[in-house]
């Protein structure tokens, strides 16, 4: 059987279709944000770090602007975390402004800080490099 062009052109809209659809309905089959609300609460938070504009002098993962620190891990670094960060945007400090955050704004912003945190190691110390330049994170 000879394909005709009008075939495989339906073919590929067809195809076209259902994986795009299949990407965004999937999170929705799963219920994957009402089950957890610190997913919820964190994507908000990027939207904080986002307003504010952290990544400019903040990295995370190496990106970012070179001024601060990387915060990849700051919420389980050893004498951060929670506490320390909450600190830290209340009172900053000669080189980090105030931003003056609301409290919800603020829980907003660490829940952020923690999923970036559990999603891997930023110390490149840690990190595994693949024969293709890949990078593994732990
Ligand atoms: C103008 C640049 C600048 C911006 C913008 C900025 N920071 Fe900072 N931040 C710094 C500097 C510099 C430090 C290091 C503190 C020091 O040495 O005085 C720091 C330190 C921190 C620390 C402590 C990190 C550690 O490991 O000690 C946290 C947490 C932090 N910033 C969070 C934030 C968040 C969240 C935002 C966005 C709301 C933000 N920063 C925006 C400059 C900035």
């Amino acid at each position: 059987m000879k394909l005709k062009p009008v075939n495989i052109f339906l073919f590929m809209c067809l195809a076209f279709i259902v994986f795009s659809s299949t990407i965004y309905i999937k999170p929705y089959i799963l219920n994957k944000y009402k089950k957890n609300p610190q997913l919820i609460e964190s994507s908000e938070g990027r939207l904080v770090w986002q307003k504010y504009n952290c990544q400019s002098c903040h990295q995370l993962y190496g990106l970012g602007g070179y001024l601060g620190p990387d915060l990849t891990n700051v919420y389980s670094a050893p004498g951060k975390g929670e506490l320390f960060i909450n600190a830290m945007l209340k009172t900053g400090t000669p080189k980090m402004p105030v931003y003056h955050l609301s409290e919800i704004e603020q829980t907003r912003l660490i829940a952020f800080l923690k999923t970036a945190d559990a999603s891997g190691s930023a110390d490149p110390r840690n990190f595994t490099t693949l024969y293709n330049g890949m990078i593994l994170a732990k």
